[in-house]
């Protein structure tokens, strides 16, 4: 363990309240503390924080979405940009200023990415945490909050434990309002991009059994879940550390078998590894959706090789190329970083241009700031945050009109959509996705929620469209 668990724990880290004070789970005290989980970050921490919250309840803690009611107080942060830690600080340190007095909570962790990066110099900046728990310890968690309560200590866990593979008890996940789902096929990287913080946070890649993954998809379609994506940093390299030859093709294969699946979706494919096989399956297998994350991150072939990329933009252009010969009706979403060292404007132009080549349906586009650990925070960051900024509007003002393109060229043509929700604007329509990935909002019964509808696009705007349900 470590030098902040029990009987080990220096006094200055005591929480400063009685251990009787403290809430215990139902079963062990017959009170029941109220916990609230807010998540930062990524798909695979919103499914981090679901399971978490589910092992939770399980062990007769309650889930609050009111901060103000909750006992325990848990943060599932981010560190892959600077922004998203910054917010994190500034939100914990807030509820640290009022812990004890104005607030009943009792309990504050940080759990996730930004745990495993800092580790203990978290307590050190916000005493009053008192959990600090990283990725590969989050299934340990309700044990955890069970012993501060107890024992009125800390807990720092960031010893990188394989997550147990014992695990796999998903019965309380509480899906009973959705129709999409993530599941973790495999997590951490061994690609090292130089700017890039998950290898060091999430560790070495490390995939699930097949059988486990199918029994999650199997328990959540009983509970009536429709849509399922996949979550990796990579799922390309999903089953190389099995060495039993089970490949990410195979596991697609074997999910599309299973019945009452409607939609099989995944996120994410390194262009370095994105290859022929896997767009003839998201051709071939019909519950695989015609839509492909693959972030390009730079068009610039200097930039790509100083961020340790291993492709360049001509092999990106012809993977493209195939895609769109193989599924024509692909929807293409990537990632873009501006502003990392060294980054001419002829670098960026090299940027703009391949946008305006491939055409992304969706290009997420962030400013490049140094992470700890990192390569390249070896290197100056020596963009100007004003150029940053500048090549970061020009970048998405060309992508809205891209976008408004792409949608616009849809209008008149009929699509299958699996309907998600009633619309918060009014609630005579209801919102649901193409199997390309867009947004449409059209008017019609709330019982058609859950089912794939079919819907004549009637209009189009930058973020998505409007359309007229035909049937059934
Ligand atoms: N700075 C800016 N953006 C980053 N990303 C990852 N690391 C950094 C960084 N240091 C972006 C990449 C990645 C996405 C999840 O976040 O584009 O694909
Ligand atoms: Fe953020 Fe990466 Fe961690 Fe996801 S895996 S929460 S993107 S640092």
């Amino acid at each position: 363990m470590n030098k902040y668990d029990k009987n080990s724990g220096p006094s200055h880290l005591a929480l400063g309240v009685n251990a009787e004070d403290l809430p215990l789970p139902r079963n062990a005290s017959g009170w029941q503390p109220k916990v609230f989980v807010k998540t930062f970050g990524c798909q695979m921490n919103k499914y981090d924080s679901e399971i978490l919250m589910g092992m939770l309840r399980s062990r007769g803690f309650a889930i609050t979405e009111d901060l103000e009611l909750a006992d325990i107080a848990l943060f599932n942060t981010c560190s892959v940009r600077e922004h998203a830690e910054t917010r994190v600080w500034g939100q914990v340190g807030m509820l640290s200023k009022i812990k004890n007095q104005k607030s009943k909570i009792k309990i504050i962790g940080v759990i996730g990415c930004m745990a495993q990066a800092h580790k203990e110099k978290i307590f050190d900046k916000l005493p009053h945490v008192d959990l600090v728990c990283g990725p590969q310890n989050i299934y340990n968690i309700p044990d955890y909050l069970e012993d501060i309560a107890k024992n009125n200590k800390k807990i720092l866990a960031v010893d990188e434990r394989e997550r147990p593979v014992d695990r796999e008890n998903f019965s309380f996940r509480d899906k009973t309002k959705d129709t999409t789902a993530y599941v973790t096929i495999m997590e951490g990287c061994n690609n090292f991009c130089s700017y890039c913080i998950v290898p060091y946070v999430r560790g070495r890649e490390k995939s699930r059994p097949a059988e486990f993954i199918i029994k999650e998809i199997e328990e959540l379609l009983k509970k009536g879940i429709k849509e399922i994506t996949l979550l990796g940093q990579n799922v390309n390299s999903y089953g190389k550390d099995f060495k039993n030859g089970c490949s990410f093709i195979d596991l697609l294969n074997d999910i599309d078998k299973i019945t009452n699946l409607k939609r099989l979706r995944f996120l994410t494919s390194h262009p370095k590894d994105a290859e022929v096989k896997m767009f003839k399956a998201i051709s071939k297998l019909p519950t695989v959706c015609e839509n492909l994350h693959l972030p390009i991150q730079s068009g610039s072939n200097r930039i790509l090789k100083a961020m340790n990329r291993k492709y360049t933009r001509e092999d990106y252009l012809r993977k493209v190329d195939v895609l769109k010969k193989l599924v024509p009706n692909c929807s293409l979403n990537t990632d873009i970083i501006v502003g990392f060292p060294d980054e001419t404007d002829e670098d960026f132009m090299q940027t703009v241009d391949i946008l305006k080549q491939v055409k992304f349906d969706t290009a997420y586009i962030f400013k490049y700031s140094p992470r700890p650990y990192t390569q390249a925070a070896k290197f100056e960051d020596n963009i100007p945050q004003k150029i940053k900024e500048e090549r970061n509007q020009e970048l998405l003002r060309l992508q809205k009109e891209i976008a408004f393109f792409n949608n616009q060229k849809l209008v008149n043509k009929r699509v299958g959509v699996l309907v998600e929700k009633v619309s918060k604007k009014d609630e005579d329509y209801l919102i649901g996705r193409t199997r390309t990935d867009k947004m449409i909002i059209f008017k019609g019964p709330v019982d058609l929620i859950g089912k794939i509808v079919e819907v004549e696009i009637k209009n189009a705007s930058v973020s998505g469209l409007g359309g007229e349900w035909i049937g059934p």
